[in-house]
């Protein structure tokens, strides 16, 4: 295989979406942030007045969902965000993702992937995983200047009970758990900067192709 297929995995706020655009862009690949997959459905859902604890009507909107919709800002909200976590837990929303998800990353000129169970699940094939993470209280301040600016007021400390709540629902589901890959490579980015974590990044990427070069799969 000759194709280099990026797995980018960790928790809400840890960095992971920064770093994944970032390595698109130095190696020239297509990225596709997977959060907005979930994120999109959620939305859907609830706009159409239905319940997230519904898997079927969540899978029912997750078969019918259009990459098109992904622009829309309304997806990088907080209440999103919440949604997401909760539709991913079921099973068959999962399986109605796991296609379009598979079939990016199996892109002749290869692609980087970032969610929660890319390096576990969706490409566990991928010559190079990370699994990018920082404290909750650190992911918290990123996200909660992220939502400030785009114009929700929410305070630090909701948004660290969020990111509780939802690390702890996704990694405790059964259906795909977040969790690092056996392979993957931990990234810690709490005290480093963007620039520091974009480089640290770019030098796990590269001893995987040394690797790779060296064993070809
Ligand atoms: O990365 P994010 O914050 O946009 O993701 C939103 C939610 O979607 C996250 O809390 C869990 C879910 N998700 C998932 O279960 N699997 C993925 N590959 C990506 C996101």
């Amino acid at each position: 295989m000759s194709r280099l297929v990026i797995a980018v995995d960790g928790p809400a706020a840890s960095g992971k979406g920064t770093i994944a655009t970032m390595l698109g862009e130095t190696y020239g690949l297509p990225v596709l942030d997977t959060g907005l997959l979930y994120r999109a459905v959620g939305v859907a859902l609830e706009r159409a007045g239905g319940d997230l604890a519904d898997a079927a009507a969540a899978a029912a909107v997750a078969r019918r969902l259009d990459a098109a919709d992904l622009g829309d800002p309304a997806l990088r909200t907080r209440s999103a965000g919440e949604a997401a976590s909760r539709v991913a837990a079921h099973p068959a929303v999962r399986a109605a993702l796991l296609d379009l998800q598979r079939r990016f990353a199996g892109q002749d000129r290869g692609a980087v992937l970032d969610g929660r169970d890319i390096g576990t699940v969706i490409a566990p094939e991928a010559p190079a995983k990370l699994y990018v993470t920082a404290s909750p209280k650190v992911r918290a301040q990123r996200r909660w200047l992220q939502l400030k600016s785009a114009g929700e007021a929410v305070g630090y400390e909701e948004v660290l009970a969020d990111i509780r709540v939802r690390d702890a629902r996704d990694s405790g589901r059964d259906a795909a758990p977040m969790r690092p890959a056996a392979d993957a490579v931990l990234l810690d980015t709490t005290d480093l900067t963007i620039p520091a974590a974009a480089d640290a990044a770019r030098r796990i990427v590269e001893e995987a192709r040394a690797r790779w070069g060296q064993s070809p799969g």
